[in-house]
């Protein structure tokens, strides 16, 4: 099996961004550990961060008869594009949309999520631990 992991804008600014959000954990850290988590369950892990939601479109189809499943935080993203959405129903791989904040505690505005409605399964509020939850559940679902 193998997974891709992908995160959107400013989340390589984790642990430097809005500490009282998103905690002091680093991006680093969080790569570390959803390396670690792919090695625990015995499936490849590819990793992707970009700021640039074009770019975000075109590694969702690249994925397309690559990876078996997919984890997404589209960060700011989530609130706007359709164009995310599209790409994941145009690929139709397995997604879990993953934040790191609760983002339904927040401003009405981050209550959206258009990726989201495409997403098998939303987790918000679980900080880096979220991402582990994601990929434990594709694996199970999909992995065994
Ligand atoms: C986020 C929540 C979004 O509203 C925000 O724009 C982010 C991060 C999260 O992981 O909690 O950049 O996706």
């Amino acid at each position: 099996m193998k997974l891709l992991v992908i995160n959107g804008p400013n989340i390589n600014m984790v642990g430097i961004r809005e500490p009282a959000i998103y905690g002091s954990r680093t991006y680093g850290e969080m790569c570390r550990l959803i390396d670690k988590t792919g090695d625990r369950l015995g499936v490849a892990v590819e990793r992707y961060q970009s700021n640039v939601e074009g770019d975000i479109v075109t590694c969702i189809q690249q994925a397309y008869g690559n990876v078996d499943g997919i984890v997404i935080n589209p960060a700011a993203y989530t609130h706007t594009s359709v164009a995310i959405l599209d790409a994941l129903k145009a690929v139709n791989i397995p997604a879990v949309e993953v934040h790191i904040s609760d983002v339904d505690a927040r401003e009405p505005f981050r209550q959206v999520s258009y990726p989201g409605i495409y997403c098998e399964k939303t987790i918000k509020g679980h900080g880096f631990q979220g991402y582990v939850e994601a990929m434990e559940y594709l694996y199970n679902k999909y992995g065994k």
